[in-house]
């Protein structure tokens, strides 16, 4: 789609998240420096010689703050510290300035929705009804009627409001019962995360992955039924944002429906990017059954965002890959194809495996890979997905996706040099540091983790994919995805066969005005045309990306 009101721009006019390839990672599980055994900032700015190679834009770190870390830092005890066991917060602005050199942008996350319940402000809160912090999280005196509902992690989570003892009153938090939500009606939390934002953009950040989003802005109710949203809180934090750095970004975590995404974008004037929850899972039920049908119609689905908004791609997560919005069919296959143990499921909906093990070989990942890169917006690819690296299912909930990032075939996978890990590293088996590593895989030239560099490389020459408009193309064929993209004069054409059969179809180009033959970008000897009709063969999961013209 070309964005409203953007036509006639010079290419380098585009705002850069636009097009922007983003690295996930959490700075505990990367690499530890100073053989601890947990990762810290001085092992990752180790390791930006490697992420620079990879080409990726922008970094995107869990988070680094204080915490008692019961949520993997996602319940934090001071918004404006780097957590100790991380480094100092000299070590994580030395960070920054060796990112910044290397032209890579730096997202925190944002975790505003609640604290952790060892957090000052929950200790005073909990203190007295007379305490200044007290109505910065939310209360009930009277035994809430939907204590038991909305909870986000069935089975391990059991309410969404707890009774304290000490403020002799209940309590709200939409996650684990010790992480209770903010009260954003209050102007004066609103205010504190603001300065939250200032502080961090000021040091130099670029912007935030934004926890939680339609937690954050839901008004909870004790009695139940349907929350009430305030979407223009969005409007302000935007505005704040964009008053400090113009060009920040908030990147919002909001698994919704697609009618839904018009008011988190706001105009334009909401959330800059947004993960596409309903595109993953249906990307993942075309996966399963080999038709491309459930993925095209989700790209369809949410095609319409405003001129400044872009969608954030991904496979995999640091979360359960969560198939809620899936019809029972569609969720059933996904879950038989790539979940078909109790184990592997998680919260009665998602699964908690890394790709490699669910997809099972080299040639389904990067089959997976082309289609990621090829969609049309800002792709985000999570540590060690470059390189296949396995899940532990010993371990507890998500954890089994959260092991250490596998470097060399050494000790600890040469993630530390320490006896004791924050995490096991894998190391038997297929996906093992001894089978799956990056040093191995640099070197190698048909490693997965060459060809994903080749492939990033490739995709930052094609603008058109996530700054120009994009169209599917009928390829009689409901196992195959053609889709072009057009900016200006230049267009490229990306075809995906989902089946494990080869497949012939043909696509007709004579409406681009950039010319009729095509140019494989894969493959440089490969070329068809002239012609405008194209009669061409895929191979089984077979992918390939042409220029036109
Ligand atoms: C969503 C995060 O992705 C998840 O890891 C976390 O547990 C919850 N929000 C609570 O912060
Ligand atoms: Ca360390």
């Amino acid at each position: 789609m070309r964005p409203k009101g953007s036509e006639g721009m010079p290419s380098q006019m585009e705002p850069w998240y636009r097009n922007a390839v983003i690295y996930s990672l959490s700075v505990e599980t990367f690499m530890d420096g100073n053989g601890d055994g947990i990762g810290d900032f001085s092992g990752l700015r180790d390791r930006l010689d490697y992420l620079e190679s990879l080409g990726v834009d922008a970094l995107w770190l869990a988070p680094t703050y204080p915490t008692p870390n019961r949520d993997d830092g996602y319940d934090i005890t001071d918004y404006y510290g780097i957590d100790e066991r991380l480094g100092s917060s000299g070590d994580f602005a030395e960070f920054l300035f060796e990112a910044d050199g290397r032209g890579m942008r730096v997202l925190l996350d944002l975790v505003v929705n609640h604290t952790s319940d060892r957090h000052p402000w929950f200790f005073s809160a909990q203190s007295s009804e007379e305490s200044d912090y007290r109505d910065w999280y939310v209360w009930s005196r009277k035994r809430p009627r939907a204590a038991r509902s909305g909870v986000v992690f069935p089975g391990v989570q059991g309410s969404t409001w707890s009774y304290d003892q000490k403020a002799r009153s209940w309590y709200f938090h939409r996650f684990y019962d010790f992480e209770p939500d903010l009260n954003m009606e209050n102007p004066r939390v609103r205010d504190e995360i603001h300065r939250v934002l200032s502080y961090w953009l000021r040091l130099g950040v670029a912007g935030f992955r934004v926890d939680a989003v339609p937690f954050i802005i839901e008004k909870p109710r004790p009695e139940g039924g349907a929350a009430e949203l305030h979407f223009e809180y969005l409007r302000e934090l935007r505005e704040v944002v964009q008053w400090r750095r113009g060009d920040a970004i908030l990147l919002g975590e909001a698994n919704v429906v697609p009618r839904d995404d018009e008011h988190y974008f706001a105009d334009g004037d909401g959330l800059h990017l947004m993960f596409n929850f309903w595109v993953n899972q249906h990307l993942f039920a075309s996966l399963a059954t080999g038709d491309a049908r459930p993925l095209a119609s989700a790209l369809a689905a949410t095609r319409k965002i405003p001129a400044r908004a872009q969608w954030a791609y991904f496979l995999r997560n640091h979360d359960e890959l969560d198939l809620g919005r899936l019809q029972p069919r569609e969720r059933e296959a996904v879950f038989g194809r790539f979940a078909p143990e109790a184990t592997m499921q998680l919260y009665g909906r998602g699964i908690r495996r890394r790709l490699a093990p669910m997809l099972g070989d080299q040639r389904r990942l990067e089959f997976a890979y082309s289609l990621l890169f090829s969609l049309p917006g800002a792709a985000v690819l999570r540590y060690g997905e470059e390189i296949g690296m396995g899940d532990n299912l010993r371990l507890r909930e998500r954890d089994a996706i959260r092991t250490p990032m596998q470097w060399t075939n050494g000790r600890n996978g040469g993630f530390s040099t320490s006896e004791q890990l924050i995490r096991p590293a894998i190391g038997k088996g297929p996906y093992g540091f001894d089978a799956i590593n990056v040093e191995e895989q640099l070197r190698r030239p048909d490693s997965l983790l060459r060809w994903m560099i080749e492939l990033i490389r490739i995709r930052k020459e094609c603008p058109e994919i996530g700054a120009g408009e994009w169209h599917i193309l009928p390829t009689r064929s409901r196992q195959v995805l053609a889709v072009l993209y057009t900016l200006r004069d230049s267009a490229v054409l990306c075809l995906h066969n989902f089946d494990e059969t080869p497949r012939e179809i043909t696509v007709d180009l004579k409406m681009t005005s950039s010319g009729e033959r095509l140019r494989s970008l894969l493959d440089q000897q490969a070329s068809h045309g002239p012609a405008g009709r194209h009669r061409l063969r895929l191979e089984p999961l077979g992918y390939e990306w042409y220029r036109v013209g």
